[in-house]
C-alpha cells in the first residue's frame, strides 16, 4: 500500500464531512459526461442492480454493490501487469501503469474495508437467501473483472469512466440512505474489529457510513483525475 496515499486519502475523507468541501470537491466532476459506450454499460449495471435489489438503498444492496465495486481495481491491476510486461523499456510509459497500480491498489484494500464491514451490517440488519446475498454478486463480479481487464486493455478511458460512474451510483446511494436513515443509523453503536484494524473509527453506523459515502466521492473523483492525467 502507498503511504503517502493513504495518508492523503485519510486526511481527504475526514475533510469532506464538511458540507461545503465535500459539495466543492463533487462539483469538480458533477457535470463530467462521459461516452456512450461507459454510459450504455454503466446504466445496464444499475439497472440490473435495482431489478435485483430495489431502487432504494439498503444493506443488501450495499453488500452487493460493495462486492462489485472492488472488482475493477483488482482488474485494473492485472491488466497493468500484464502491460507492464511489454513495456520495460519504455520508463515514462512504465511510470504511468505504476501509478494506475497505486491507485487500483489502495481502492481496493479502501472497498475491501467496504465489503467485509458491510457484510457484518447485513447479516445483522437484513436476511438474505443465498442466490441474493452470495450468488448474484459474485456472479456480476466474475464478468464485471474480465469487461473491466479488458476494456483497460482497449479503451483505457472508458474503464475509468464505467467506473465513474458506478461510484456516482454509490455515492448517491450512501448520500440517501443516511438523509433517509439519520436517527436509526446514528442510535445504531459500531463495533468491528476490520475497521478498526484498517484504522477508522465509528461510534455510530451513521459515522461509519459517512466515512463510506465520502470514500467512494473520491474514487468517482479519482476516476476521472486519472483519464485528465493519464495515470
Ligand atoms: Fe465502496
Ligand atoms: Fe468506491
Amino acid at each position: 500500500m502507498n503511504v503517502r496515499n493513504m495518508a492523503h486519502h485519510e486526511e481527504r475523507v475526514a475533510a469532506l464531512r464538511d458540507a461545503e468541501v465535500r459539495a466543492l470537491y463533487a462539483g469538480e466532476y458533477d457535470a463530467y459526461r462521459p461516452g456512450l459506450f461507459p454510459r450504455v454499460l454503466g446504466a445496464l449495471l444499475v439497472f440490473a442492480g435495482n431489478v435485483v435489489y430495489g431502487r432504494e438503498p439498503s444493506y443488501l444492496k450495499f453488500r452487493a454493490v460493495e462486492i462489485i465495486a472492488r472488482v475493477p481495481y483488482h482488474s485494473w491491476n492485472a491488466a497493468v501487469y500484464t502491460l507492464m510486461t511489454l513495456c520495460f523499456a519504455n520508463e515514462q510509459r512504465a511510470l504511468a501503469l505504476a501509478s494506475t497500480s497505486r491507485f487500483a491498489h489502495f481502492a481496493q484494500e479502501n472497498e475491501t474495508m467496504h465489503v467485509v464491514v458491510i457484510s457484518q451490517l447485513a447479516a445483522l440488519h437484513e436476511k438474505a437467501g443465498f442466490i441474493r446475498g452470495s450468488f448474484l454478486p459474485v456472479l456480476f463480479a466474475f464478468f464485471y473483472f474480465w469487461w473491466s481487464y479488458v476494456l483497460y486493455i482497449v479503451h483505457r478511458r472508458s474503464s475509468y469512466e464505467l467506473n465513474f460512474l458506478f461510484e456516482s451510483h454509490a455515492y448517491q446511494q450512501y448520500s440517501s440512505f443516511l438523509t433517509q436513515n439519520e436517527d436509526v443509523l446514528k442510535a445504531r453503536v459500531m463495533a468491528s474489529d476490520y475497521l478498526e484494524w484498517y484504522g477508522r473509527e465509528a461510534k455510530t453506523e451513521y459515522d461509519f457510513f459517512v466515512w463510506v459515502r465520502n470514500d467512494e466521492l473520491i474514487h468517482r473523483n479519482e476516476s476521472i483525475e486519472a483519464v485528465v492525467c493519464k495515470k
